[in-house]
């Protein structure tokens, strides 16, 4: 087999579809970290620049030869109990095991998970592993890297309270050829102060309060103390420096899961498969629903048509009016996550449950904005349409919609549907 060529970068094997890895520099040693996922299987693509995505991470990994990297993920692999967390449980892990993952820390609430669906016992290539101590399974891994001076030994403990834990006798010994992580549920000084004084702990994860993974320890100070970042935005990647001195030193990166790294097809279809279960399940039929104030009703965007011609015409040249379509071309229109901002009143009684049963409330209709319009109708249009009304705000956050913070009247102007000029920017606001 011929050999691979070093650079960081993707290059095609002839006549071979699969994409192989090419590495950054042959005598790299790295740990790479993430966590804090929380169900964040891929950005929804709402608006351009999003990071993050399974599918592109293992690029990154990929840049390191398998025998000198470890791949760990610190937990928190979704965000509740739900049934599409569930869903989202044995697909994260699934797709860690593609990746090529060495070890998964699972949390308190990811164990409780995985009893639950049998996730500790599936035959993943790596181990899953959890501070929920049982006995004959201490909470640790370990992994030996290649780097140009030998072999290092890495050994991952998982801490969920540092007052019992015993540092010295997990991490047997450290220094020259070991590298010892502790991963923490929490970082309080004392916890802290702990492991500075067990002095054989070299790398610190402390809990993660932003997206972006930060390192919390002074430069140069030991040991490192770092986040790991959420949402799967961010890698951390830690260079094993080994030929410096006896004690091998960490170096920490924050890389971006960015769209210049290329989509890996298994981890594509694997998003598909994701997609057929959330549909299979009926998440979208099953979407819990408020009632609505005084027996109001949503009635759909055509039935305002009829008075309002030309408001109506105007709204359908928009991008409103084509928003369910949009998810029906990206394959996720029966994912309650994405439908709820693209449809009418999923949330209420009377508002969007599926395509069958409610087409007339696809799309971001007249009623999401200007509220629900059965007594508006009854009455000839002398009852204005009534709350619950939604403003841009509501759907165009900073997460779905990065350009509209600062460009408010920009957008306004591209939904102008109304013949006076000078109304107010809102609805609600009026
Ligand atoms: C039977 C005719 C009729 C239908 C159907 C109708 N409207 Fe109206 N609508 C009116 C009339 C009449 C007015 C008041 C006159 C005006 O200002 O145009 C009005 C006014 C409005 C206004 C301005 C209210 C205000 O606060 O000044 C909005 C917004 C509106 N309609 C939205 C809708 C929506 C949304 C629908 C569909 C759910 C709808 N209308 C359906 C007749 C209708
Ligand atoms: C119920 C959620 C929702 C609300 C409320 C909402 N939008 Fe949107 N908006 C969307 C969605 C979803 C899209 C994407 C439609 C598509 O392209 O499929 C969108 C797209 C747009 C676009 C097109 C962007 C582009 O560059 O093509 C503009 C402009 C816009 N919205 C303006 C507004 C304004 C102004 C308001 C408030 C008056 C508003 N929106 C309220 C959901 C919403
Ligand atoms: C909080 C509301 C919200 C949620 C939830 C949401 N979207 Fe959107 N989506 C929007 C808005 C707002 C836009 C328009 C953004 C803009 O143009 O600024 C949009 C636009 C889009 C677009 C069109 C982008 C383009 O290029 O025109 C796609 C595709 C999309 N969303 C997919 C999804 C998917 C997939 C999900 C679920 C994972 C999802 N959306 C969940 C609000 C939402
Ligand atoms: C994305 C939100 C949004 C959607 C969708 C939307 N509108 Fe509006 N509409 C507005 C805003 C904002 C205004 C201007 C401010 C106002 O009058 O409240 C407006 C103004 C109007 C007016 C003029 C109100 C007046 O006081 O003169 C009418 C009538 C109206 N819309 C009807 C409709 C109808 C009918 C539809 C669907 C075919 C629709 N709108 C869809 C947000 C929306």
């Amino acid at each position: 087999m011929c050999l691979l060529i070093c650079i960081c970068g993707i290059i095609f094997y002839p006549q071979n579809i699969r994409a192989y890895a090419i590495i950054s520099d042959v005598n790299e040693t790295a740990i790479f970290l993430t966590g804090n996922e929380l169900g964040a299987i891929q950005p929804c693509g709402c608006s351009g620049g999003q990071l993050g995505g399974l599918d592109r991470r293992g690029r990154i990994f990929e840049c390191v030869l398998p025998e000198r990297r470890m791949i760990i993920d610190t937990g928190s692999l979704v965000e509740g109990l739900a049934e599409q967390d569930l869903i989202k449980f044995n697909i994260i892990l699934t797709a860690y095991d593609l990746i090529g993952y060495d070890a998964v820390r699972l949390s308190h609430q990811d164990f409780e998970i995985a009893e639950m669906l049998g996730s500790m016992q599936a035959d993943y290539l790596f181990k899953p592993f959890t501070a929920v101590a049982e006995s004959q399974k201490p909470p640790f891994v370990t992994k030996d890297l290649v780097t140009e001076n030998g072999l290092i030994r890495v050994m991952v403990a998982a801490v969920s309270d540092a007052r019992e834990f015993d540092f010295n006798s997990v991490f047997s010994c450290s220094g020259k050829g070991k590298v010892n992580i502790a991963i923490m549920d929490n970082c309080d000084p004392n916890a802290i102060s702990r492991i500075r004084s067990a002095k054989v702990v070299d790398c610190v994860i402390c809990p993660s309060e932003a997206d972006e993974p930060v390192q919390i320890s002074d430069k140069g100070d030991k040991p490192l103390i770092i986040t790991t970042g959420r949402l799967g935005k961010y890698v951390v990647k830690l260079n094993v420096l080994a030929g410096t001195c006896d004690h091998p030193d960490l170096r920490f990166n924050a890389i971006a899961v960015d769209e210049t790294l290329k989509q890996d097809e298994a981890l594509v279809s694997l998003y598909r498969v994701y997609q057929q279960l959330v549909k299979d399940t009926g998440l979208l039929g099953n979407y819990p629903k408020f009632s609505l104030p005084q027996g109001l009703e949503y009635v759909g965007s055509r039935s305002c048509r009829m008075c309002h011609g030309y408001e109506y015409d105007k709204w359908s040249t928009k991008a409103h009016a084509h928003a369910y379509n949009t998810l029906v071309d990206a394959g996720v229109e029966y994912d309650p996550e994405c439908v709820i901002c693209h449809v009418v009143g999923m949330e209420y009684e009377s508002g969007y449950v599926n395509e069958t049963s409610t087409p007339h409330l696809k799309d971001v209709g007249c009623e999401n904005c200007h509220g629900p319009g059965s007594e508006h109708i009854k009455s000839g249009g002398t009852k204005p349409p009534a709350d619950p009304k939604m403003t841009c705000l509501h759907c165009h956050t900073p997460d779905h919609s990065a350009e509209y913070l600062g460009n408010e009247s920009e957008y306004r102007k591209k939904i102008i549907h109304w013949r006076e000029p000078d109304l107010a920017d809102d609805v609600k606001k009026k």
